[in-house]
């Protein structure tokens, strides 16, 4: 089984991330054969920092091992090491009906978040994701929730190109956790946990005791004091109940009861030290890979070579089928 995914690299990885998707990639690891890319090229649709943004690179494949990807057991590379991704992209591109670029939920989002850089990156954004997974014939996909419309429109692609050119990729599976697939913002909890957002509106899986207490205690709660799983009437305390219930592995109705008719104060301090004691052993280890950059540089070299590997062989299959002229 192949498996593929990817992460960008800008701002901090956080717990939505981790129990929607970094968790996936830990397990997949040992299941088959898994790719795990920094979407370097994806986060330059949004104006990045030259003199920073290489470094945010390398820091989110650090955050990947600390959380427990293993280079031993999946290959891990940076995408735009990887020239075939940008090439396959084009390719994908010229199948692509603009409105179904258009009608893309994140594209809507960002344009009106960004409304200085709608960029064309933009709108082909889920294109590029495309080109990603289907270059490696990828048959799952572990993500959050917030991509399950970028796979769809991948899994036409593949329809798409293997009518016009014949059979070639297979239809990649959408993997969603049960619970956790979209953690909500500890202070919006009607929208998605994000990593753009106001750094109290998540918390960072690097953060320190402290800074996870303050973010907790602070994390919105809703009207009425009872620790009561109801996502419409409740969304901040439900977030933060499916929280707990994902690191802690308790049912939420056990921890309804616990907490019943005792407030909110008690809950949100059992999580605080709860989250603080999980994401320890992740800070620690990432600290350390801090101070080994040479060796998580050539974790990705090797990544590359072996990506490249499998990306060139398969795009020159493509290119052939698309009839372009052989070099
Ligand atoms: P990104 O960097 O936004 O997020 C990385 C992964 O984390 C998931 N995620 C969440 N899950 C649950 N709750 C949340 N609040 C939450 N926020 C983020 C995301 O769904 C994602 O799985 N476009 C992708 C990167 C990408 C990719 C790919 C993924 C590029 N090419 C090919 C899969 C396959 C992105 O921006 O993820």
């Amino acid at each position: 089984m192949r498996i593929l995914s990817g992460i960008q690299p800008t701002g901090k990885m956080h717990i939505g991330n981790l129990l929607g998707a970094g968790n996936q990639y830990v397990d997949y690891q040992n299941k088959g054969d898994l790719f795990l890319m920094v979407a370097d090229l994806h986060a330059l649709t949004v104006l990045q920092n030259p003199k920073t943004f290489a470094e945010e690179t390398l820091n989110k494949a650090l955050e990947l091992l600390a959380i427990g990807v293993d280079p031993a057991k999946c290959t891990l590379f940076v995408q735009s090491h990887v020239k075939e991704h940008s090439e396959l992209a084009w390719i994908l591109n010229t199948i692509t009906p603009l409105g179904e670029l258009e009608r893309m939920t994140q594209y809507k989002d960002k344009s009106k978040k960004h409304r200085e850089n709608i960029n064309a990156g933009l709108l082909d954004y889920p294109v590029l994701m495309a080109a990603d997974i289907l270059l490696y014939k990828t048959d799952v996909v572990p993500v959050g929730q917030d991509q399950t419309q970028h796979l769809e429109l991948t899994r036409t692609l593949a329809k798409k190109f293997n009518s016009l050119y014949g059979q070639t990729f297979s239809e990649p599976k959408t993997m969603l956790v049960k619970e956790g697939a979209k953690i909500m913002s500890l202070l919006e909890p009607k929208k998605k946990m994000s990593k753009s957002d106001n750094p109290d509106s998540y918390i960072a899986i690097t953060d320190d005791a402290e800074t996870i207490k303050r973010k907790i205690a602070k994390a919105v709660t809703d009207t009425g004091k009872d620790v009561k799983f109801d996502p419409a009437k409740k969304p901040g305390i439900s977030n933060l109940l499916t929280i707990h219930s994902l690191f802690s592995n308790q049912k939420i109705p056990a921890l309804e009861k616990r907490y019943k008719g005792k407030g909110y104060a008690p809950f949100k301090k059992a999580l605080a030290t709860l989250l603080v004691e999980k994401l320890e052993p992740f800070h620690r280890k990432y600290e350390e890979l801090k101070r080994r950059e040479v060796y998580v540089k050539t974790i990705l070299s090797q990544g590359k070579e072996r990506a490249r590997t499998i990306a060139a062989s398969n795009l020159e299959e493509i290119k052939e089928k698309v009839g372009l002229l052989p070099e």
